[in-house]
């Protein structure tokens, strides 16, 4: 349920605005449903009319059921995009250009580029990360915040099937 009502929150957007950018993630538990996350769009959208609707269209429509849509309780926490993620992700960037936002980022394999097993761009981004807190820690960077972000780039060339990493080709921090 909860995936589908952040898919018609999605589809609700995107349906008024293509460039409409919805980060929207649905939990529930009782008779209570939260909307929460960050939307970027000129459209205007009612967010609990899509969720009630949703919940009706999955056929919760009666407390004997476990679930009503017409009683149930819906909060919604939705902010703007924050500007600084949405310069990173899309903000006058061409397709080629665009970037990744405030996700995780899961590697799913083992290699042996690196002592940790892992490849070397998420192990020298986790580096990166772990001297930012340090030094944040410790007064140096005072200024600095505990959501920091880095980002590592490398450039591979294959040789029998194997990647090897050549050089580091960008770095964020
Ligand atoms: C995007 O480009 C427009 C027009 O060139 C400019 O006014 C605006 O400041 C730019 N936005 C960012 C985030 O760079
Ligand atoms: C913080 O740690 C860095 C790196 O180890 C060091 O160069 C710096 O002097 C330390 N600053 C303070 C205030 O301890």
């Amino acid at each position: 349920m909860c995936d589908q009502i952040s898919d018609a929150i999605l589809d609700a957007y995107l349906s008024m605005d293509a460039d409409a950018k919805v980060a929207a993630e649905t939990a529930t538990k009782g008779d209570l449903i939260i909307v929460f996350g960050e939307i970027t769009s000129r459209a205007t959208v009612d967010i609990e009319s899509v969720v009630r609707e949703t919940v009706k269209r999955i056929g919760y429509d009666d407390p004997s059921k476990g679930f009503d849509y017409k009683t149930c309780r819906v909060q919604i926490a939705i902010d703007r995009q924050s500007s600084e993620i949405a310069s990173g992700v899309h903000q006058n960037k061409t397709e080629e250009e665009i970037g990744a936002g405030d996700q995780g980022l899961m590697f799913g394999y083992a290699t042996d580029e690196t002592q940790e097993c892992m490849p070397l761009t998420v192990v020298l981004a986790h580096k990166l990360n772990a001297k930012l807190s340090e030094l944040r820690k410790n007064g140096t960077f005072w200024w600095a915040r505990p959501d920091s972000k880095t980002q590592v780039t490398a450039e591979y060339y294959f040789r029998r099937g194997a990647a090897i990493p050549v050089r580091i080709h960008t770095y964020y921090v």
